[in-house]
């Protein structure tokens, strides 16, 4: 049920805060020890090698973020997989894989191709779903919950946050974040909260970038490369602008060529080390008459920025960061009247290859 909300996709997107906070509840017990994660999946995820995480679409990009929280605080070495490639273009593995099969609704065909080959090769698979009792949870050997909750729009939000501290949760039960996670995931809670509030600031936003406009742009760096991927693919899903995510520094290598007056590049940049040569990008497509849209961290935020992101651990801001992009999608798809939750052609689960 909806109750006030026009639409899934904006009850979704709120409710992400109370989802934070359940995930903790339900990982952390109240002296802040991890539980919920059985011995077998981290002393088998131990064993291995390297994680091969394998999914589709934003669970394949809350999957990038993965990669990043098990290859710097447990310290293993993580590839992360298109399901659909994997299946018929098998990479080369390591001596010991462990697969990670990350997926809103446990049902998506292409990840269950995947999970088929790589039983039959005898390795070890965890699934990470959101619908428990499905088809990945089921025949893989493990399965955790993603506790996003229904999540009934086809532009999946609260799934691929829910994906993202799961993951975070899974690799500080591997090894070590060198923070306290706990605390820092109740202050994303109070951060998702106080980014949701702001819907005026996204609607206002939406309405001066996108109005008229049949492509759009979103860059980063480094993680917020990642969440640039996550955030077009919402733009483009539902309000039809064809819109492009890419690491930045790509952009001299191509893309800016596509740069005219007036095309919408939105930026995030939470990520310290490589915010200078951001802002160096976001300045040569201004120069080629680009109206750009800054989401900046505090600390790295700048007079003329659209809006400045509350600041947690900087390997959590992708959760963070992802928001404006929902909302943005969101306002851009109901301004040109299209129907945000079921937009043309998409299925919420996609069962066939
Ligand atoms: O249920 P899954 O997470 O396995 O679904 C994967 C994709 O089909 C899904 O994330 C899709 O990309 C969403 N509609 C994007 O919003």
């Amino acid at each position: 049920d909806k109750g006030a909300y026009p639409y899934y996709m904006l009850k979704e997107i709120d409710e992400q805060a109370v989802v934070a906070r359940k995930i903790a509840g339900h990982y952390f017990d109240e002296d802040g020890n991890l539980q919920g994660i059985p011995c077998a999946v981290t002393d088998t995820i131990q064993e291995a090698d390297r994680l091969y995480i394998v999914a589709a679409g934003t669970s394949y990009h809350a999957g990038l973020i993965g990669k990043r929280y098990f290859e710097q605080w447990a310290k293993i070495p993580t590839e992360v997989h298109i399901a659909s490639e994997f299946a018929y273009d098998q990479p080369m593995l390591s001596e010991k894989p462990f697969f990670i099969f990350l997926s809103q609704s446990g049902e998506t065909a292409d990840s269950r191709e995947v999970l088929d080959n790589v039983k039959k090769q005898g390795y070890p698979a965890l699934t990470l779903a959101n619908v428990m009792n499905s088809t990945l949870t089921r025949e893989a050997d493990f399965a955790l919950p993603v506790l996003a909750g229904p999540e009934i729009a086809v532009a999946s939000t609260k799934a691929y946050t829910a994906q993202v501290l799961v993951q975070a949760i899974l690799a500080a039960a591997l090894g070590n974040p060198g923070f306290d996670l706990k605390a820092e995931l109740a202050k994303v809670a109070v951060e998702i909260q106080a980014i949701t509030d702001e819907k005026e600031s996204f609607k206002k936003i939406a309405e001066s970038a996108l109005k008229d406009q049949q492509s759009a742009f979103y860059i980063g760096r480094g993680l917020d490369a990642a969440v640039a991927l996550e955030a077009a693919l919402k733009l483009k899903e539902i309000s039809y602008v064809q819109t492009e995510g890419f690491a930045a520094g790509e952009l001299k290598h191509g893309t800016i060529s596509l740069i005219e007056e007036g095309t919408p590049v939105f930026a995030l940049l939470t990520q310290k080390k490589t915010a200078g040569l951001l802002r160096g990008e976001v300045a040569q497509v201004a120069a080629r008459g680009a109206n750009t849209v800054v989401f900046a961290s505090e600390s790295l935020a700048q007079d003329g920025d659209a809006f400045v992101l509350p600041e947690v651990n900087e390997l959590l801001m992708p959760i963070l960061a992802v928001i404006p992009a929902q909302l943005v999608a969101y306002y851009a798809t109901l301004d040109r009247g299209l129907d945000v939750d079921r937009p043309r052609n998409l299925a919420k689960s996609v069962t066939v290859q």
